[in-house]
């Protein structure tokens, strides 16, 4: 896949829907969700009308919201559902593209086809700075902070590995309703902008051990496609062995595809285990910075003279970044509502040897039920999931006022 060469206007996402308005825009930015924006003038408001007087500018226009395009490229687009304050389009030609485009870079056949990835014509210095856009918008916009409280946001840091990284993956297919299949249907990842599945073979961002388990479960699924009665999900997750938590070179991987069998992720020497279809972070590459980065924010390298003495991680799943962070303080207690992933974070502190660690089953706000560490001394791990803490625990984060709070986000407008 690497040495894939692939040109974009051959798999761009236009054949097979209905014929609908075609126009030509130029891409004037990205939106947070990695969408391009382009405004289409529609034409002139009459001179003296109510309607112009009513106006911004003009013109009637309308917002195009476009995928797989980066700003400054001019393309043809196909209107094909209008929402209130904007029209979605399909990309259907680059006409100009962009100096910030480079489709040489696009390793993945199926690109600007499946919904699974965005920016792969993207340089990934510039993939980077948009992200951290995306940060400073959100806060500059949405926060409500004053203008000089709103903060600085440093550079993202970078993935070590930018395709073959992701040790989960869930391919699909469907079976109509009521009907029986009467062919093989795609197995693979939603189209763009529809609910129609993408036949994938390959998936340029899974890791070889999760594309191997892919082709193989596409086989069994070739040979039994009449006998299903509905949509299947597939789950495919890498597993690590090896023989001794430091033991890099013993490492060995395979795709697990049992929700309940027990896998292995080691991050920076510790070693994570939990079911193969519970909550666990999906870019095992980033982990080490990541969690080093956490450790230093909160301030527990040895150099800190400033950290806590007591840490909560709430949304804790099987540990991760309980374990990780609990050299250097007195305790950690841990909060999830999984009591599955609970079970979990106490046997990964087992493993690790760790022993401040302590882990409670339920809604986050349940750490504020008993009697907490003192809050001058205590700072707070936040990683909720993507729809963000809900305002029963944030109203009492507030209250109960904690010395830092160092919060990791897979969705920055949930906050
Ligand atoms: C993004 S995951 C983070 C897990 C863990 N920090 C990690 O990195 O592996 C969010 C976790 O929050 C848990 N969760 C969801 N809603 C919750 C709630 N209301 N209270 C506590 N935990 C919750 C989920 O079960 C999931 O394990």
């Amino acid at each position: 896949m690497d040495d894939a060469k692939i040109d974009v206007k051959q798999i761009l996402n236009f054949e097979g829907f209905r014929e609908a308005r075609i126009v030509e825009c130029e891409i004037i930015k990205l939106g947070a969700n990695g969408d391009g924006l382009a405004v289409h003038r529609l034409h002139d408001l009459p001179e003296g009308s109510q309607e112009r007087t009513n106006a911004i500018g003009s013109s009637r226009i309308e917002v195009l919201v476009v995928p797989f395009v980066v700003p400054g490229d001019k393309v043809k687009v196909k209107l094909y559902k209008a929402q209130t304050y904007y029209q979605l389009c399909d990309l259907v030609e680059i006409v100009e593209a962009s100096p910030d485009r480079d489709d040489s870079l696009v390793n993945c056949q199926y690109f600007a086809k499946c919904s699974g990835c965005q920016f792969q014509m993207m340089p990934y210095d510039k993939q980077l700075l948009h992200k951290q856009k995306v940060i400073e918008n959100a806060y500059k916009y949405f926060s409500q902070l004053p203008t000089d409280l709103v903060p600085a946001v440093d550079p993202c840091v970078a993935s070590p590995l930018k395709y073959n990284y992701r040790t989960k993956l869930t391919p699909h297919f469907d079976v109509p309703r009521k009907k029986a299949l009467t062919e093989l249907p795609p197995i693979g990842f939603g189209m763009k902008g529809r609910s129609v599945v993408v036949d994938i073979e390959e998936c340029s961002i899974g890791t070889p051990v999760i594309n191997q388990g892919m082709k193989e479960q596409r086989e069994i699924v070739k040979d039994k496609w009449a006998s299903y009665k509905r949509g299947v999900t597939i789950l495919l997750r890498e597993n690590t062995s090896r023989a001794a938590n430091d033991d890099v070179a013993s490492e060995s991987k395979a795709c697990v595809t049992d929700p309940k069998q027990i896998i292995t992720e080691f991050v920076n020497n510790y070693r994570f285990e939990f079911p193969a279809g519970s909550f666990f972070q999906n870019n095992n590459s980033i982990l080490p910075l990541i969690t080093d980065y956490v450790r230093n924010n909160l301030r527990l390298s040895a150099e800190s003279t400033d950290g806590p003495k007591y840490l909560v991680d709430a949304y804790c799943g099987s540990g991760l970044f309980s374990i990780t962070c609990s050299t250097g303080v007195e305790s950690v207690i841990g909060v999830e509502i999984s009591a599955d992933s609970v079970r979990y974070a106490e046997i990964n502190a087992k493993l690790n040897n760790v022993q401040n660690t302590k882990f409670i089953v339920g809604e986050a706000e349940k750490i504020f039920a008993n009697s907490l560490t003192p809050a001058n001394e205590t700072s707070v791990i936040l990683d909720p999931p993507r729809k963000g803490c809900d305002s029963v625990f944030l109203d009492q984060l507030i209250t109960y006022l904690p010395k830092k709070i160092v919060y990791i986000s897979c969705n920055v407008h949930s906050q």
